[in-house]
């Protein structure tokens, strides 16, 4: 499929659904799981840190690196990429924005409702009782390669406090994880942006989509086995999100210009 096809179905779509993975982040700087990284992600797997018996095998070193990427994040601005979903939305009947990203670089380009599959670093509990707890944005004294930080104490009933993600083998949240496959089964265009859909359940999402008749796009710089009926652009995030807002519905800066 090449850009200009999809661009004609875009704007011919009733329901789009946009999922979005750590690839949609990378350009604002966050590293992504699963490429070649440098600093801590070099050392650790991240699948053997986001689970609760590695946070309570050794906390400080769990809340550590959630909180050097929490700290990347609060530092990092949303990209072209979530700039261009975020004006998808006000371009066609319906936009849903499922995510894989504990990030909030969604929101803050000005996407509404996003649909968190796998919780955000911003809403931490205590790991016992789960009281939510409140976090101060930002700290300057936070290392930047993720050292041990001891984690704060839950004023319930003092078990420490997680980060609000979920962690491997844990349940995504009901209410997001219906929604969004409620939403694959019923959208027309079904975009895919910047994850390596190895992580289940959410990977089921796309091949939801596909079984229920919409189209099936992957946007990633690094080509992967998709089946025939699924289409593959490639390239960056940013660039192709961009071009396709501009290919579908004009540039939006040189339209809202004639407006006025
Ligand atoms: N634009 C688009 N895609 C990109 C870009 C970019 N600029 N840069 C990298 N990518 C792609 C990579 O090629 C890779 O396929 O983003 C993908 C990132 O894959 P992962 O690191 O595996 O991230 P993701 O798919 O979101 O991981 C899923 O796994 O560890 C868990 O809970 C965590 O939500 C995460 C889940």
């Amino acid at each position: 499929m090449t850009s200009s096809t999809l661009a004609q179905q875009l704007r011919e779509a009733k329901h789009v659904v946009v999922f979005t993975g750590a690839g949609a982040s990378a350009e604002s700087g966050i590293p992504t799981f699963r490429d070649a990284l440098t600093g801590l992600w070099e050392h650790f797997d991240p699948a053997k840190l986001a689970t609760s018996d590695a946070y309570r095998g050794d906390p400080a070193l769990c809340w550590g690196w959630y909180e050097w990427r929490r700290q990347k994040v609060v530092r990092a601005q949303p990209n072209e990429a979530h700039r261009a979903i975020a004006e998808f939305a006000k371009r066609v009947p319906k936009l849903t924005l499922v995510t894989q990203n504990v990030d909030d670089l969604h929101e803050r380009a000005g996407s509404q409702d996003v649909i968190h599959l796998h919780g955000s670093l911003h809403s931490p509990r205590c790991i016992d009782c789960g009281q939510a707890y409140t976090l101060p944005l930002t700290s300057d004294a936070l290392p930047e390669d993720g050292s041990r930080i001891e984690p704060p104490q839950c004023s319930a009933c003092g078990g420490y406090v997680r980060p609000g993600v979920v962690w491997f083998g844990e349940m995504l949240p009901e209410d997001a994880w219906s929604s969004g496959l409620a939403a694959a089964e019923k959208c027309d265009v079904f975009i895919s942006i910047g994850t390596s859909g190895i992580v289940y359940p959410a990977a089921e999402l796309p091949l939801r989509a596909l079984g229920h008749g919409a189209t099936v796009v992957h946007i990633n710089p690094e080509r992967f086995n998709i089946s025939s009926r699924e289409h593959f652009l490639q390239g960056q995030a940013s660039v192709l999100m961009r071009g396709l807002l501009t290919e579908a519905f004009g540039d939006p800066l040189v339209t809202e210009c004639f407006v006025e």
